[in-house]
């Protein structure tokens, strides 16, 4: 049978949030906001191992620390995912969950939607969101040109899972400075991965803002389970 791994890009900079630390090392209720992201797939009992992408010269990973490290992180959010896969021993037809470091918020709830969803699919897929917003196109000088319709839209979330084979073979196919998620590399071989309804509480911490929002999140999240 199909293993399940999980792989999380967490070599990122974070430059849109600033400072000095890098988003997915600050802290978030009392422990780092990666520990949360992680702790869904380590306490999965379907997932067989969690490999964490870091860059090579990181100096704030501990190694107690849980997930399996893997210090081969690239200048792409593509390049760390490319990387991680020809690190990590897996065949051809494991699955493979990437996940951003940066989503802390993530349940199981969500991991056991994806993965029933998914679990006899052919090409695989991703968590998304229909997109709820009217959408304007801009013209310049901060003005409306046209309104675009809506419909058929969604955000693209992680995890995004997809066969080991498939996805090194279409990171690899693309190149890694074009796609901005595993699922544009996929569409480019010509498949077409599935949607899952997701959540809007799985959100990606990008701005300062983000951060309380998580803590919100989280705090809900802690009381609907328990
Ligand atoms: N990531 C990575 N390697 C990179 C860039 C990003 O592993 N070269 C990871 C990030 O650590 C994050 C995830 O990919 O967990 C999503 O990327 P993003 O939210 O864009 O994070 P950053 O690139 O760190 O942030 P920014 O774009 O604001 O610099
Ligand atoms: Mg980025």
């Amino acid at each position: 049978m199909a293993r399940k791994y999980v792989l999380i890009p967490a070599a990122g900079s974070g430059s849109r949030m600033g400072g000095e630390l890098p988003k997915q090392y600050l802290p978030l209720l009392g422990k780092p906001l990666i520990h949360h992201t992680l702790s869904v797939f380590c306490a999965h009992p379907s997932i067989e191992r969690v490999f964490v992408v870091i860059g090579p010269d990181d100096c704030h990973w501990q190694s107690d620390w849980p997930g399996e490290v893997l210090r081969c992180g690239g200048a792409t959010r593509a390049a760390s995912v490319l990387n991680g896969l020809l690190h990590m021993a897996a065949s051809e037809d494991d699955w493979v969950l990437v996940h951003d470091a940066a989503r802390p918020c993530m349940t199981r709830e969500l991991l056991d939607r994806l993965l029933d969803a998914l679990e006899d699919d052919p090409v695989g897929g991703l968590l998304a969101v229909p997109v709820a917003d009217t959408l304007k196109r801009e013209g310049g000088a901060g003005r409306i040109d046209r309104t675009e319709p809506r419909a058929g839209l969604w955000r693209a979330q992680t995890p995004q899972m997809f066969r080991y084979g498939l996805l090194r073979t279409a990171l690899k196919a693309m190149g890694t400075e074009l796609p901005t998620d595993e699922a544009q590399a996929v569409e480019f071989l010509g498949h077409a991965p599935r949607l899952v309804p997701g959540d809007d509480r799985n959100l990606k911490v990008t701005y300062p803002a983000d951060l309380r929002m998580a803590e919100l999140i989280l705090k809900e999240i802690w009381k609907e389970i328990t």
